[in-house]
């Protein structure tokens, strides 16, 4: 059985205050036991947040890390050091962080294996953007961005992965996938996964979409059969959206 999930990734947004003030009314509504719930809030809030959410059941997801252990890396951050204030599960391959600091896939392939030795849990997100779907290449772009950024894991590292396809061009434009654009482009990631593991990791692993996502319109979206849950940027700013959106499973 796949597991249920919607994370909120906070982006560039949200003070200490305001990040407390946020998490103080998430904490107010009700979630159900069903959904794992997790948001990113940014690094200087990482460890407050945790602390805030200690008797909570949502989980708190850095938004990036440097693939190496340690050293002279100014202004990065490792994977032992998010550990060492509970933070065990990290968004990496963002479009954001591939668009304007340069990522590839091979890079986040080293992210990647980073974080599984250090048993942490990975939301790896990719997506193609609006010219790759405009010359009908999206199914190629997904399957060379999860081929090479991710297919290097072993079967075993499978369970703490969740996939996160968020198309480019729906990412804080207000333009969404439709649904059965979402189910198309899931499916098909699902089936990748099969001829390169199997059918069973394939069927287990849980694909969250991003994009757009709003209390409108993620019922529509969860209800299709390969959409596991959601990635949501700016609807996860408002507690009520975000309830919302977590209760938008059918
Ligand atoms: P929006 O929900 O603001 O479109 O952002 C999606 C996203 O990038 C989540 O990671």
């Amino acid at each position: 059985m796949r597991k249920q999930i919607v994370a909120g990734n906070w982006k560039m947004n949200c003070d200490l205050a305001e990040t407390d003030a946020l998490l103080n009314d998430l904490k107010k509504q009700s979630i159900p036991d069903s959904t794992h719930v997790m948001v990113a809030p940014t690094y200087t809030n990482l460890q407050s947040a945790v602390r805030s959410l200690e008797d909570s059941s949502i989980t708190v997801a850095a938004q990036n890390m440097h693939q190496s252990e340690s050293g002279a890396f100014t202004g990065e951050i490792s994977a032992a050091m998010l550990q060492s204030i509970g933070v065990d599960h990290v968004i990496l391959g963002h479009s954001e962080r591939r668009a304007y600091f340069g990522e590839t896939n091979e890079l986040l392939a080293e992210k990647v294996t980073t974080a599984l030795n250090h048993n942490m849990k990975v939301i790896f997100c990719f997506g193609e953007e609006l010219v790759d779907r405009q010359h009908g290449r999206e199914f190629d772009v997904v399957k060379d961005q999860l081929k090479y950024g991710l297919f290097h894991v072993s079967e075993s590292d499978w369970q703490h992965i969740i996939l996160a396809y968020e198309p480019v061009w729906a990412i804080g434009t207000g333009e969404t996938a439709s649904p059965e654009q979402a189910q198309e482009m899931h499916a098909f990631i699902r089936k990748t996964l099969a001829e390169n593991y199997s059918p069973s990791i394939a069927e287990e692993v849980s694909i969250l979409y991003g994009g757009s996502v709003k209390p409108g319109n993620a019922s529509e979206i969860f209800g299709k059969a390969d959409v596991d849950g959601g990635l949501i940027g700016g609807a996860s700013l408002d507690a009520e959206s975000f309830t919302a959106i977590v209760n938008a499973f059918q």
